[in-house]
């Protein structure tokens, strides 16, 4: 139990009606379930997504947005006034995370830095003994969310991994009603993402823009040159940094995917894929097809699709006595067996507040397993985008073991189940 909550006592829940305005059911339930009167106070690391994350924590009740924290100094100022406007208090700008680790009075450590920060920023906020909101995918590599898992256990940390449609009431709903065989045995869960984007161009070396402090954005990461086509957002497309579009956005779905079907690890991996549209410093495919098989428990699917937004589902499950469709804000449609319409249901969002209210509660109520997307879950939906990737950047099927998704007989494969760091930088349990 962390100093700041060893100190507080539960004093009743009066306020958790009117600060619930706006939530779902299940952000209700997971304020009802705490004390607002309770205070937690958090820091936010990465101001894009952050920002929005920022936003969300500030208007939850009694909920502190102490620190707001980007090696970017130009991503501070308006949010802070943003964030003034809401809870009447301007957090204080850093660069340096470590700050936020260091101050006592701090719960959660909010990170929604790039991928590459995701496990070491965990480990070390568990170990300063703080709960930890990350974003998906969780890690920048399989051994990565291994130890972020033990370290959550052996801090006794709440960990929950940013999939927000874990929360969402209508995904819960659907979910539920799948698991009570409305459409039957499961068997098959096929998921999608398309977009359009852009090419990112050739990067040429330049000198790091004075607002940025580069050291600190590469931080675990080894060294590399600054280019102009990197920094923000399109270190997504280079596997030193991100993980692709299986890691930026198929992890919603295969986390959705792997929910509804109730598998954990696969049995088998295969990929297919490339780069096909851009010619420029990408990396990762913008076209790809992976399938998980989960030995007789069935199989899940994803395309993927960055640069032609052609209309395509969010995840579609098949039965043996139906089929469910889901929309991206937990809208859903149920067919019988001669695909007639016999259910629906209305979403009506994707979770977002609702996730960051059921985190704030299980810190409230230090109950640091009692997440939508506790870290273990989070991890075993962020193994299946490495896997996927592994196989695609190594051409080989995968076999794998089902009782932790290790890659069998394959070293190659192996080879990137880790990665190596900036010396200082390594992440230690
Ligand atoms: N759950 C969701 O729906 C959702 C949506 C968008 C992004 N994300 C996730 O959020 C993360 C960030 O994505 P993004 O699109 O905001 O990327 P981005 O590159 O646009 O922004 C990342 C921010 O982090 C900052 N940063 C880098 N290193 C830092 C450090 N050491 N300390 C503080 N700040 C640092 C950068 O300066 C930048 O402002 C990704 O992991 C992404 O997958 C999740």
């Amino acid at each position: 139990m962390s100093d700041s909550i060893s100190r507080r006592h539960f004093i009743g829940n009066t306020a958790a009606g009117t600060a619930a305005v706006g939530l779902g059911l299940s952000g209700l339930k997971a304020l009802a379930d705490s004390s607002p009167n309770n205070k937690v106070v958090v820091g936010v690391m990465g101001l894009s997504r952050g920002a929005a994350l920022a936003a969300g924590f500030a208007k939850l009740p009694n909920v502190e947005v102490k620190y707001l924290c980007d090696v970017d100094s130009d991503r501070i100022p308006a949010l802070s006034k943003r964030i003034e406007e809401t809870s009447g208090k301007a957090p204080e700008g850093i660069s340096d995370f470590r700050r936020i680790l260091d101050d006592k009075s701090v719960d959660a450590l909010v990170c929604a830095a790039p991928n590459h920060w995701h496990a070491p920023a965990t480990i070390l906020g568990c170990a300063a003994g703080k709960n930890v909101y990350v974003e998906k995918p969780c890690s920048h590599n399989p051994r990565e969310g291994e130890l972020m898992v033990a370290a959550a256990r052996k801090h006794n940390r709440a960990v929950q991994m940013g999939s927000q449609r874990r929360s969402g009431v209508g995904l819960q709903e659907a979910i539920q009603k799948l698991h009570e065989g409305a459409i039957g045995r499961v068997y098959l869960a096929r998921s999608w993402y398309t977009n359009a984007r852009g090419s990112i161009g050739t990067g040429k070396v330049v000198d790091v823009p004075q607002h940025i402090n580069y050291d600190l954005w590469q931080g675990p990461a080894p060294r590399r040159p600054y280019l102009d086509n990197v920094v923000h957002y399109n270190w997504h497309w280079r596997w030193h940094w991100g993980n692709g579009e299986l890691g930026n956005n198929g992890v919603h779905t295969l986390d959705v995917c792997r929910w509804g079907l109730n598998v954990d690890f696969p049995t088998r991996v295969t990929s297919s894929g490339g780069r096909y549209h851009w010619q420029d410093d990408q990396e990762t495919p913008d076209t790809h097809t992976v399938c998980f098989e989960f030995g007789d428990k069935g199989q899940i699917t994803w395309e993927g699709l960055s640069c032609n937004k052609h209309r395509a589902g969010f995840v579609t499950f098949i039965g043996d006595n139906g089929t469910m469709e889901i929309d991206s804000n937990g809208s859903y449609i149920q067919y019988d067996k001669g695909d007639k319409v016999v259910g629906e249901g209305k979403g009506p969002n994707r979770g977002d507040d609702e996730h960051l209210a059921n985190f704030v509660a299980a810190i409230r109520n230090d109950k640091p397993l009692e997440l939508n997307a506790e870290i273990e879950k989070g991890y075993r939906s962020t193994l299946l985008c490495h896997l996927g990737n592994i196989a695609q950047r190594t051409g080989a099927t995968l076999n794998c073991n089902p009782t932790n998704g290790h890659i069998l007989d394959n070293e190659a494969a192996m080879e990137l189940w880790g990665r190596e760091y900036e010396p200082g930088w390594e992440p230690k349990i």
